[in-house]
């Protein structure tokens, strides 16, 4: 079992350390937020997660897994060192690297003794070499004697499914530069059991952004098929299904919809358009993902306002606010940019989500905030459904009808079924579906 650090307490470093945990290894959670901290030391967890907080409070119960805020105390009694704080987008699409670059002074300042040091944010190519250098720098005129590798070991997690997408990955990547790290890194996930991708610190960095990158691009091109499908009376279910059952296609990520959100498909988008641009590769591809994308919220205004016409004063409800299902996170969320777009249009908005509500009522005002889904659609002039969470699926949906002004259903997340929609007396739109109209 190691003695491993885990810094930063967000999505990716906090299920890390959890999961580090529970399979023996004892693990230094830290953060520089010292509130959240002690929140975690109370067992309040700092974002919704299914399975997080059992997972977590067993790692504290067996002592596998300690909440610090002091990095020095962290890193002194580790061995390996994950990286696993923030890397937002600035306003040129560029990653911001200043949480890294701060982690890693303060890494350089504590190291007493070999260490690895790796980096789990996501990060642009040759991050891995500044780190080197700056904690060099650092070292080197203490004690030119301390050795330390750095390596590379992106993470692959989804929110909403992180822990198990954390335990049992499809892969495993990891870029080094030395043996004793890539020996180090081979022990700590054989456990694992999964394929593992050992390459240099710059592939492995370039796996990362690229993986994110294609799977928007995915999703950008089956919503590109749906707009063709809406216009020639096709089945984008269907054409996903024949298209995904090739192998070298894939059913994943070809659900169409009001397009890609949260923290990291589009800021990652934006860095790698960012990097390309830098090293003088033309990455025009994926700025049309980023444009395809972006103007899914728009089409999916001009779709409800092709059916209700004047949106002013108009009262709809919404299913939904986070920016997919089973998660709080609202970072970069569609249903939150299309819920702006409505307002901006004059329309009374009320909306639920089964656990996004408090975070939202910080970000989106000027809104109603419902205590139940049925009180969503009362008097409304429409429902739309903008997350797709399950538990909006089980609905029933024959008291719905009765509750809305009209029996009119926007799915932004082909949620439902058209054919059930229209025996229920619904007019129901989807995305990329032909329109079924129940009157
Ligand atoms: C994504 C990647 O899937 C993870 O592999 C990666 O580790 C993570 O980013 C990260 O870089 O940290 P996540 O952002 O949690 O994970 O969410 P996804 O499940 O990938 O969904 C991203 C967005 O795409 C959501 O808004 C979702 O609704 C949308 N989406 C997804 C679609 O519109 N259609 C699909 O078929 C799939």
């Amino acid at each position: 079992m190691m003695n491993i650090c885990v810094i930063g307490a967000g999505h990716v470093g906090l299920i890390t350390a959890a999961c580090f945990a529970d399979l023996g290894h004892k693990v230094w959670c830290v953060d520089n937020d010292a509130k959240r901290i002690a929140n975690l030391k109370k067992g309040i967890m700092p974002f919704y997660e299914p399975g997080l907080e059992q997972l977590t409070a067993s790692g504290v119960q067996k002592k596998h897994l300690i909440y610090t805020t002091s990095i020095k105390e962290a890193v002194k009694k580790s061995e390996v060192v994950f990286i696993a704080v923030g890397t937002p987008m600035k306003e040129n699409g560029e990653a911001d690297l200043v949480a890294v670059e701060n982690v890693v002074i303060s890494i350089g300042e504590a190291i007493n003794e070999y260490k690895l040091i790796v980096e789990k944010s996501t990060v642009p190519v040759e991050t891995g070499t500044w780190i080197r250098k700056t904690i060099s720098e650092i070292v080197h005129r203490r004690d030119p004697k301390i050795k330390f590798d750095v390596a590379s070991n992106p993470e692959f997690l989804r929110e909403g499914t992180a822990i198990a997408d954390f335990l049992k990955p499809d892969r495993i990547v990891v870029g080094v530069e030395s043996k004793r790290a890539e020996q180090i890194l081979r022990q700590l996930y054989e456990p694992f059991k999964a394929p593992m991708v050992v390459t240099n610190i710059h592939s492995s960095e370039i796996i990362k952004h690229a993986s994110n990158s294609f799977l928007s691009l995915k999703i950008s091109f089956i919503n590109m098929i749906a707009d063709l499908c809406e216009k020639k009376d096709a089945d984008i279910i269907k054409v996903a299904e024949g298209m995904g059952l090739d192998p070298r296609i894939g059913p994943r990520f070809f659900n169409a919809g009001i397009g890609f959100g949260g923290f990291c498909f589009p800021k990652d988008l934006a860095a790698f358009i960012h990097i390309g641009d830098k090293a003088g590769v033309n990455f025009a591809l994926l700025r049309e993902v980023e444009r395809i994308n972006e103007a899914r919220k728009y089409q999916f205004i001009r779709m409800i306002k092709d059916v209700l016409w004047n949106l002013t004063d108009k009262k709809l409800g919404v299913f939904g606010l986070s920016f997919k299902a089973n998660t709080d996170d609202m970072r970069y969320s569609p249903a939150a940019d299309v819920i702006e777009l409505l307002k901006s249009e004059g329309a009374h908005v009320t909306a639920y989500d089964p656990e996004a509500m408090e975070l939202a009522k910080t970000m989106i005002t000027g809104i109603k905030y419902a205590k139940s889904p049925y009180d969503v659609v009362k008097g409304a002039d429409a429902l739309l459904i903008l997350t797709e969470w399950d538990q909006f699926a089980e609905l029933d949906y024959s008291r719905i009808a009765k509750l809305l002004k009209k029996p009119v259903v926007f799915d932004g997340r082909n949620l439902l079924d058209p054919v059930v929609m229209k025996k229920q007396g619904f007019q129901y739109y989807s995305i990329g579906r032909a329109p079924v109209n129940g009157v």
